[in-house]
């Protein structure tokens, strides 16, 4: 009886979820924007052990960033506006993908774009650049939360434009489209849902938090940009209060937590929230193997706690 208990606490869990009709073999993915466009985590632990690499936002066209200082370390998280640098997409095809199909990653990319024709442009520039061939890629995910250069604000606080990207980049790519939603509009519950209907698999919770801290020197703004956004421990409960709302209004639609993940419970806490999977930003920071850590640790707590399946955490705020 002590010996077949034993076994059966020591048989492993199964921690590969579907997010849509990606299948990854593991709950836990990266954060675009804190690990990289590459395999630059591969010297802190095995990529091809995590849920998928998801990389830092690309453009179409090749992008310089904001002024520095870029980030500046709060409370229990940080601020940024590093401003989405990035090689643009035709480069990243060639330098970077390689490298991650190397490693034998699955790969998430993230887009973003100043308009709809941008947002358009660069997921047609992946569909060519991909062609017929195989490769890592398991979704396309949209990062909503840019300016719109047309003066309409941020699109993800704005159902029509929302829905309209993802729409033109569901009409460019026959990959999944997980849409990246911000946190700082009393309306992303509704906008979830437009975007679902727009034909996105799945929506990512959250971006970071608008924020801004100031130099006591100086009362100037801290970071060159002035404004930033907030990521970290400390955007954690945002981050629950999202994925359960949207769960409860939409128990179909599959989600992404991210927001302040940093050991196994805050991953669990999500999963339970209604997220079906998670990633892991800002502790990367403090340590570049945190993913990798928290996906140990997600299934260590899972173990301790009698869960033998992620199915059977899922959305447990709700039962
Ligand atoms: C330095 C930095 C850069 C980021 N860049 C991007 C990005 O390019 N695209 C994106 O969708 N999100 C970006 N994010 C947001 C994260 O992916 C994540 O949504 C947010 O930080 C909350 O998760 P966390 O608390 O685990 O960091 C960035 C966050 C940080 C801290």
């Amino acid at each position: 009886m002590g010996a077949e208990r034993r076994r059966e606490s020591a048989s492993p869990i199964d921690m590969s979820v579907n997010v849509g009709r990606a299948r990854l073999r593991h709950a836990v993915m990266t954060a675009s924007g804190t690990a990289g466009h590459a395999d630059e985590l591969a010297a802190y632990g095995a990529l091809d052990t995590l849920g998928a690499v998801v990389v830092k936002s690309l453009s179409i066209m090749p992008w310089a960033g904001n002024p520095a200082p870029r980030v500046h370390p709060v409370a229990q998280g940080m601020l940024n506006a590093v401003g989405l640098q990035g090689p643009g997409m035709d480069a990243w095809l060639r330098d970077d993908l390689p490298r991650l199909a190397a490693r034998g990653a699955d790969v998430v990319v993230s887009v973003w774009g100043r308009s709809l024709d941008e947002y358009r442009d660069v997921a047609r520039a992946l569909a060519n650049g991909l062609g017929d061939g195989p490769h890592p890629i398991v979704a396309v995910e949209v990062n909503l939360s840019c300016p719109n250069m047309n003066g309409h604000g941020i699109f993800a606080h704005d159902a029509d434009l929302s829905a309209a990207v993802i729409a033109s980049v569901v009409g460019e790519v026959s990959l999944p489209v997980w849409a990246k939603l911000s946190p700082n509009t009393d309306r992303m519950v509704a906008i979830a849902g437009r975007v679902r209907d727009a034909g996105a698999d799945a929506v990512t919770l959250i971006n970071t938090v608008l924020a801004m801290a100031l130099d006591p020197e100086t009362g100037r703004p801290a970071l060159g940009n002035g404004g930033g956004g907030l990521s970290g421990r400390a955007i954690h409960p945002v981050a629950v209060r999202a994925v359960h709302d949207v769960r409860a209004a939409y128990p179909d639609l599959p989600i992404v937590g991210v927001g302040g993940v940093a050991d196994g419970w805050s991953a669990a806490e999500l999963i339970m929230a209604g997220a079906d999977a998670v990633q892991v930003g800002t502790a990367t920071f403090a340590d570049p193997a945190a993913p990798f850590q928290v996906a140990r640790d997600l299934e260590a707590w899972l173990r301790t706690h009698g869960y033998r399946s992620i199915g059977s955490l899922r959305g447990l705020a709700h039962r």
